[in-house]
């Protein structure tokens, strides 16, 4: 395997492919219950990928939702979350009395999506779902689960597909993890 230029090796875990097929699927699971008044929030920056590609799914399988972006910060330039959510950028739009999906891109402690859940729901949302491209398996330091998850995946620190450790490999098509 070779180096990066910032001298990691990465692994593919899901490849692009693969990452293709399973949205397809999400989004007909979720235009399955028709939703109305849809406003789909990713939250940035990891999740810009996987929700450009989700929200292009969703097209096909006949939805037309509003987007509006939320930027939290918990986790700045080390790979441990800091336990502190901040906002760093809010919605433009009232989410009052719409249905919400929430898109992230990994569900890790819990505390970023606990975070936008409570946030949107003291803003009047009727309805609230989550989505995320990975569900880590480790115990929440919170009580929250997501209602769509792409993929399960092992307690491993990953990058690619919209996701970062220090500002690189956002870019990759695929998701993989950090060889140590
Ligand atoms: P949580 O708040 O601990 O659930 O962490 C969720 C946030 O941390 C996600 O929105 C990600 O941006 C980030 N995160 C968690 N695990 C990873 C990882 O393995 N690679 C990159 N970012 C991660
Ligand atoms: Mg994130």
């Amino acid at each position: 395997m070779a180096e990066t230029e910032a001298g990691h090796r990465i692994e593919a875990i899901f490849p692009a492919s693969q990452i293709q097929a399973r949205l397809t699927t999400l989004a007909g699971e979720i235009a399955a219950k028709k939703p109305v008044n849809l406003l789909v929030v990713p939250i940035l920056k990891g999740s810009f990928v996987f929700a450009a590609d989700l929200l292009r799914a969703m097209n096909h399988a006949g939805l037309a939702p509003e987007v509006d972006f939320l930027t939290l910060s918990s986790y700045k330039k080390s790979r441990a979350s800091s336990g502190q959510v901040t906002i760093l950028r809010d919605l433009d739009l009232d989410v009052e009395g719409r249905h919400v999906i929430l898109i992230d891109d990994v569900l890790d402690s819990g505390r970023t999506l606990a975070f936008a859940k409570d946030l949107i729901s003291a803003r009047g949302a009727s309805t609230i779902e989550t989505c995320v491209l990975l569900e880590k398996q480790v115990a929440r330091a919170v009580n929250i689960e997501a209602d769509y998850h792409a993929f399960t995946c092992p307690n491993v620190f990953v990058v690619g597909y919209g996701m970062d450790v220090a500002h690189r490999y956002r870019e990759l098509p695929y998701v993989g993890r950090l060889v140590d």
